[in-house]
């Protein structure tokens, strides 16, 4: 087989973009060794690999963001540098990063445009840029945001649906997306897949990340696997290539089954959390449920749809206009998250980074932050305890580097997101609220999360979970709570429910 056959480029032309023996080296670590990598026109390139295994670095590198040490990328078959900011290639590439890197001041049209503003004349013409991101937006199925409207007011779907649209905004051959569904509803995913279709019908290559198989199935031609910075399988055919294959390369071991089986619950199990009468904000109706010991309560419903405002009016993160949370008959003082941290509420929240990660600080800080008493004595924390507890976590999640003295800010997206929630899964909590605890999470970390969530529940745990994706509500909850426009529309026990009733309930926003 000719090397043109083995990676589907056109015979005897170029690869639209070709990247060759990369490597980067960050202080103590190799994050690429000996990478090559290679996009044709009107593909899909997935590429996958675990939290930390270069995902982001590799395509940092061939976005111009970090200068790599060894290698060479070429473009049309010709190698071009990395010298000047302005050079060819970015020139021909659009991203959309994993960390969004919006100017929270400027408005949407402004930061879709930011750096290439439409001329007339020599004038900058607002109009006119006001109106293409008008229709870029619309495009991307969301004409609801207004051009106008600052960045900063935006959710993080919100926000990443404008990094879609500036990428979109240049004429680009390439367009990189970094974990774009981490943020996004399964409808959204739908539009977000119809613009990749459209873009490669014309003949824009995409390189997707996700760590979603079933998207990858859905939207990817080829898929390229990292492990621990190097390239282990390329140029892959999605059809060819089953799951269990991809998991195992990723892995380097094989997981069938991610969800352990559901815990039942005793009969005579004690109601722990108890939520009455709950307004969140004003105009919303009243909400009411309770969670038992050892119960897994699920809330599924779109993003924007409430559920989060839900779990931070019972932690007391923001204030209910009416209504009482109870935990073990004790009422807690509302908007009070001392008082739900003293009851034994714990929350792991959506936005980890910006609401819950000291990104300064080290791992084992960032552990031991819930329980801080716990670890210290008379007024010194033992670090021994901290060491211990973090290296007990580190294993859990399988977190990388297995460095409790390193700090936050240098792990990669899924490691980051593991940290938070290793830190109130180790914190001992009565009842734990978490808001999608398996975003940006690789598929072995995710079915490790998934079995400490089980063992949570076997110990009698309360536990309440917030999730865009419905597999993980029904594989993991004893009961569900479809919510749609801040209420809650239907409950009930999750085998009695499939992914497309919830769908359907969530739509028509009404009960069956
Ligand atoms: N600025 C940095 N300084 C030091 N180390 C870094 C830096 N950026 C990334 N790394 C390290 O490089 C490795 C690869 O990280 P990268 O962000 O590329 O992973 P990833 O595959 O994108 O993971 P994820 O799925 O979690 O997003 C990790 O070990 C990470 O800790
Ligand atoms: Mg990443």
């Amino acid at each position: 087989m000719s090397d043109d056959e083995a990676t589907g480029a056109t015979p005897g032309g170029a690869h639209l973009l070709e990247m060759r023996g990369i490597e980067k080296r960050f202080p103590g670590i190799i994050a690429l060794q000996d990478v090559s990598f290679e996009v044709s026109a009107g593909e899909v390139h997935c590429l996958l690999g675990q939290n930390g295994a270069g995902k982001s670095t590799l395509i940092k590198v061939l976005a111009g963001a970090h200068r790599p040490n060894e290698g060479q990328i070429l473009l049309d078959g010709k190698e071009v540098g990395f010298s000047s900011p302005d050079d060819a290639i970015k020139a021909v590439i659009g991203t959309v990063y994993q960390e969004l890197d919006l100017v929270e001041t400027l408005t949407v049209a402004e930061n879709i445009f930011l750096g290439h503003e439409k001329s007339r004349g020599g004038f900058s013409s607002r109009r006119a840029e006001q109106l293409e991101a008008a229709r870029l937006l619309a495009s991307l199925g969301h004409s609801e945001i207004s051009p106008l409207m600052e960045v900063g007011e935006l959710s993080a779907a919100g926000q990443q649906i404008v990094s879609m649209a500036r990428a979109l905004s240049r004429d680009v051959r390439l367009i990189i997306m970094d974990e774009p569904s981490a943020v996004l509803d399964s409808e959204e995913v739908r539009n977000l897949f119809d613009t990749v279709r459209t873009l490669t019908a014309a003949g824009v290559a995409v390189i997707y990340i996700s760590h979603r198989l079933e998207e990858i199935r859905v939207i990817g031609d080829r898929i390229t696997v990292l492990k621990d910075g190097r390239a282990v399988a390329s140029n892959l055919r999605v059809c060819e290539t089953p799951n269990v294959e991809l998991i195992r390369l990723m892995t380097g071991r094989s997981i069938t089954n991610v969800f352990p089986p559901v815990a039942a619950l005793a009969a005579e199990a004690t109601e722990i959390l108890s939520v009455n009468g709950l307004v969140v904000a004003p105009g919303h109706d009243p909400i009411s449920f309770s969670v038992r010991a050892g119960e897994v309560l699920g809330l599924a419903g779109l993003v924007g749809s409430g559920r989060s405002e839900i779990l931070g009016a019972i932690y007391g993160s923001t204030k209910p206009v009416s209504g009482t949370v109870d935990i073990d008959g004790t009422r807690l003082r509302p908007g009070s998250t001392v008082s739900a941290v003293n009851a034994g509420m714990g929350l792991c929240p959506e936005e980890r980074k910006s609401q819950a990660l000291l990104l300064d600080d080290t791992l084992a800080a960032n552990f031991t932050l819930a329980s801080i008493g716990r670890y210290a004595t008379a007024g010194f924390t033992s670090q021994k305890a901290e060491y211990r507890v973090s290296m007990e976590q580190i294993r859990n999640l399988e977190l990388r580097p297995a460095d409790p003295a390193r700090e936050a800010r240098t792990l990669s997206g899924g490691n980051q997101q593991k940290v938070v929630l290793g830190r109130w899964l180790s914190h001992g909590c009565r009842v734990l609220l978490l808001d999608e605890p398996s975003r940006g999470v690789d598929v072995g970390a995710r079915s490790e999360i998934y079995n400490l969530i089980a063992g949570l529940s076997r110990a009698g745990i309360a536990i309440v979970v917030v999730s865009s994706e419905l597999e993980e509500v029904l594989g993991l909850c004893h009961e569900v709570l479809v919510v749609s426009e801040n209420r809650i529309v239907h409950r009930a026990p999750a085998v009695e429910l499939s992914e497309h009733q919830i769908l359907d309930l969530v739509m028509e926003g009404t009960t069956l």
